[in-house]
């Protein structure tokens, strides 16, 4: 298997928990579509040396369009994403050359997840590991409930809240997208258990956090505001 690493970005998302407007990968960051931010990101990592873009099936000429506009420093290929998370890295999955032996799934709604975090999965993945994903100790107290009654309250100590890019040996990832699954899982990682294999996890990062709600977008404008040279802070 080679060592060939390739990024796919699952950006076909409505993103209807941040209220009414455009698909949440075209909205802006610092002026910037959340979905230019992600692709930067992984195509600057060492060892990433292609980036495949499932975009909202009616908008991937644009998408092309603006990417090829803010170049993104690794060969680009955009395709059309599907109804649910699972079937857009799939079709991602599709478009792969043969050569790619390593993936990296990274959501377009982690915009501002550090190089570093991209460059450890992928080494680990490198390193041997089936896959990775990066996970960050739970700050919250969770409960299990049913309804609105409290069934459960589990070991915090033993619970990661998990990010993206995940790294795959392709092989591991492909074969996990075949198994029938009733659920849409959320992220791929999931489907990598249910398929039987093992998935290590590495330390998140703070900055990787997800874009979901408009809370989370004001928070990215002040983390991406500090980041920008001549910031002064
Ligand atoms: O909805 P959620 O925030 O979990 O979406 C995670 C990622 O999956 C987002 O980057 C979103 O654009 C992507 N997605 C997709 N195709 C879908 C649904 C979500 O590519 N049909």
């Amino acid at each position: 298997m080679s060592d060939i690493v390739a990024g796919i970005v699952p950006a076909a998302g409505r993103g209807e928990r941040l209220g009414p407007g455009a698909p949440k990968a075209l909205r802006l960051l610092g002026g910037v579509p959340m979905l230019v931010h992600a692709v930067r990101n992984l195509a600057a990592a060492r060892h990433v040396s292609l980036v495949v873009v499932a975009a909202p099936p009616e908008q991937a000429g644009e998408v092309r369009a603006l990417l090829a506009d803010h170049h993104a420093g690794a060969p680009l290929r955009v395709v059309a994403g599907g109804a649910t998370r699972r079937e857009s890295v799939r079709a991602a999955l599709a478009a792969l050359p043969d050569e790619v032996g390593i993936v990296l799934v990274h959501d377009a709604a982690r915009p501002l997840a550090p190089v570093e975090l991209v460059d450890a999965v992928a080494a680990a993945v490198c390193a041997g590991a089936d896959a990775v994903v990066p996970g960050l100790p739970v700050t919250d107290t969770v409960k299990r409930v049913e309804g609105e009654v409290v069934v459960e309250t589990l070991d915090r100590s033993a619970l990661r809240a998990v990010q993206t890019p995940q790294g795959f040996r392709r092989a591991v990832l492909e074969e996990a997208h075949l198994f029938p699954d009733a659920l849409d899982a959320t992220d791929d990682a999931g489907l990598v258990e249910r398929a039987g294999h093992p998935v290590v996890v590495v330390a998140g990062a703070d900055e990787a956090f997800k874009v979901t709600r408009p809370l989370d977008l004001l928070l990215a404008e002040v983390v991406w505001s500090r980041r920008r040279p001549g910031s002064g802070r």
